[in-house]
């Protein structure tokens, strides 16, 4: 059943929330710590958006599939026989059973409970003794499909049927990212760096649409980005993040030859950023997942020329997981944990009209979206 919201409650926690973030009131600090305020977004957030899934590459080939999970919704997209990209809900037509598990290649999905065996395009094919039970038609029976779409050589999926295709949500972002980002066709999967943290998946969302706190809690990261040039612009259900970067006397890691040397970074709503580092092609995508309402599970992907990181590139994911993460995750932590106590329940924006990287005024995007998914919650 859905989570419905009160319209006094969201009223109250979306008090003094302004569309001009100038004068803007952040979202109320139980949306961060109550667990009827997860349930809202699982339902209204999560099980309606696009959700990142893994490479093109992973699903090139007939048979090829990668399962996942999205907030407990188990799902597999799938290449069928015919070079069709499919996705369906990861459930036996049976008594239930989960079908695929991580990734692989296979010629039949067959079900590890009784055997029940689909072909990649969801239909049945077999099922074991079915011809001694009345009024089965194997013919009739279907995995439930799951939306999938290709974007930016990424594959996304979703669970919300009627959702609006990403290309066509996302305005100007394919165009955007492969302008930075030309190879990305090409890139593959190298690496990936995961993490617990102690928070909210909004408090860990907020940290990354600002760089207001970079000079200050990120003293290496500034002398690799030229903060002059950092500039930030919201749009629809993206925000850009744009700076050079090419500093070869930084503090952060070597990009001696590097030949990517702009810092470009896409928020995508809800939950993913999106983003080009200095140094060879590359191209990263980081989720921010919620556990539970004080909980967040991160994982981020690299994708790199060769699925080996070079010296370089390893000191750079080191730079991250070292350094730029045990910083961030100490901020949104300690967040939280303000959160806690009764003297922090809403804070300012602290905005530019230059659109600078040190203006919030993409924190203040981000909540805008979060109050239109709670306003769906109220119901008509
Ligand atoms: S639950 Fe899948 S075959 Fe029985
Ligand atoms: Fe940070």
């Amino acid at each position: 059943m859905s989570e419905i919201l009160s319209r006094a409650e969201l009223e109250r926690v979306g008090k003094g929330f302004d569309p001009v973030a100038a004068r803007s009131w952040s979202i109320n600090s139980d949306c961060y710590r109550e667990p009827k305020f997860l349930e809202i977004e699982r339902e209204q957030i999560f099980r309606r958006t696009w959700q990142f899934l893994c490479h093109e590459e992973k699903l090139r080939e007939p048979g090829q599939y990668v399962a996942t999970d999205i907030q407990g919704q188990s799902l597999f997209a799938i290449r069928d026989s015919s070079g069709e990209l499919r996705a369906f809900y990861n459930v036996c037509k049976h008594r239930g059973h989960q079908l695929l598990k991580g990734e692989g290649t296979v010629k039949l999905i067959t079900c590890p409970y009784h055997a029940w065996a689909y072909l990649p395009n969801g239909a049945l094919k077999h099922a074991p003794r079915c011809d001694l039970v009345e009024d089965f038609d194997v013919s009739k029976v279907q995995l439930t499909p799951v939306r999938v779409e290709v974007f930016c050589h990424l594959v996304f999926v979703n669970l919300d049927p009627e959702a609006v295709p990403l290309a066509e949500q996302a305005g100007d972002l394919a165009r955007e990212i492969m302008a930075y980002a030309p190879d990305l066709g090409s890139l593959t999967m190298a690496h990936r760096l995961t993490y617990r943290i102690e928070a909210n998946w909004k408090a860990v969302t907020d940290n990354f649409l600002e760089c207001y706190h970079c000079q200050v809690a990120h003293k290496d990261f500034v002398t690799l980005v030229e903060m002059d040039t950092y500039k930030v612009a919201t749009h629809g259900i993206y925000s850009s993040h744009m700076a050079k970067a090419g500093r070869q006397q930084n503090k952060a890691y070597s990009i001696d030859a590097a030949s990517v040397t702009d810092h470009a970074v896409w928020y995508l709503w809800p939950n993913m950023t999106l983003m080009r580092y200095p140094g060879r092609g590359n191209f990263m995508v980081w989720r921010f997942i919620p556990v539970g309402p004080e909980e967040t599970y991160e994982v981020f992907d690299f994708f790199f020329e060769t699925a080996e990181p070079t010296e370089a590139e390893m000191e750079a994911i080191r730079f991250i997981d070292d350094v730029l993460q045990p910083e961030d995750i100490g901020l949104v932590e300690s967040v939280q944990r303000g959160m806690r106590t009764p003297a922090f329940k809403q804070g300012r924006y602290m905005v530019d009209p230059a659109g600078s990287g040190m203006s919030e005024h993409a924190v203040h995007h981000f909540h805008s979206l979060i109050l239109q998914a709670y306003e769906r919650a109220c119901g008509a």
